[in-house]
This record gives C-alpha cells, structure tokens and sequence, in this order.
C-alpha cells in the first residue's frame, strides 16, 4: 500500500505527460486542417512547376503570385515563405496578424493577401503548425 501510494504522483505525473502530448497533437493537427483546408495559404505561398501544380517538398517556402488585377490597384506580387515563421515575428505578434490582419509595425499586408480574422485559439493552432515545418 505505501509503495503503491508512493508511486501514485509518477502515475499522474505520467498521465498529465501523455494529455499534453495529445493536446499538442490535436493543435498541430487543428493548424495543418485550417492552413491547408480553410485558410488556403499553400495557393499563394506554395510554389508550383510547370504543369500549375503545388510542389510538395517546397510547402509554404513562398512562391510569385502566378495572377494580376484587371485594374490597376495596390498588389504583392510575390508571397514569402511561411515555414518556421517569418523572422518579423514573435509568435504571439503572428497570431495578432492572423487574428486583425495588422503586421509588428500595425501596418496591413496588401492584396491578394486576405486580412484573416482567425480566433485566437485558431490563430495559434496555425501559429503551432507553421513552426512546426522546417
Ligand atoms: C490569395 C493568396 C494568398 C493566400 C491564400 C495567403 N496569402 Fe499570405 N501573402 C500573400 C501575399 C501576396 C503576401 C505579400 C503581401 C505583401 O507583401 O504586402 C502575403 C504575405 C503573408 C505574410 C507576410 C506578412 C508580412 O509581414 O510581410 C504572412 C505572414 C502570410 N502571408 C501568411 C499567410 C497565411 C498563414 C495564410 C493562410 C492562413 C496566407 N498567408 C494565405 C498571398 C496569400
């Protein structure tokens, strides 16, 4: 009984482990479905070869934007790559950009670009998954 009770803290400890380890699982899988299913950041920001097609082993390294506007108006033509986080950015200041859409400085990204406004336990899960890539 006393060993039993004694080891009782490693079990829960152990426990606790094993839940964090799943809710993380959870996030980064949670980041990956809204980067790749809803947000759609792999049609601008993934690279693509001749035939139009995404390369796979180039996922979110930042590509040209492969469109132009009818009419002449404010446009990035080229979308940077995505993988570990931009340098700019301290994640909590990445997921206030996927949240308002403002950059560090407060300025706003211009089009085609899409001013996300994620929740916040959404913009994390996209934060988690993105440094997740190498
Ligand atoms: C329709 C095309 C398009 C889609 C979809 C898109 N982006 Fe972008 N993204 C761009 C372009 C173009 C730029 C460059 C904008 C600029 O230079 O002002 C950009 C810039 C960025 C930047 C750089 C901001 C900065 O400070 O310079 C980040 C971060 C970013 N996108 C994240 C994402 C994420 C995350 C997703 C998906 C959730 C996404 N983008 C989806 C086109 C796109």
């Amino acid at each position: 009984m006393r060993h039993r009770l004694a080891l009782a803290p490693i079990g829960v400890a152990m426990l606790m482990t094993a839940a964090a380890d799943g809710a993380a699982a959870q996030g980064l899988a949670r980041g990956k479905y809204l980067v790749e299913q809803v947000g759609m950041c792999g049609d601008c920001h993934t690279p693509r070869d001749a035939k139009g097609q995404p390369i796979a082993d180039r996922h979110l390294t930042g590509a040209p934007i492969g469109f132009r506007p009818l009419h002449p108006m404010p446009f990035a033509e080229h979308a940077p790559s995505l993988v570990g986080l931009p340098a700019h950015y301290t994640p909590a200041q990445f997921a206030t950009f996927l949240e308002t859409g403002k950059r560090p400085d407060g300025s706003m990204t211009l089009p085609p670009m899409p001013p996300y406004r994620f929740s916040k336990e959404d913009a994390w899960a996209v934060v988690d998954y993105l440094r997740s890539l190498k």
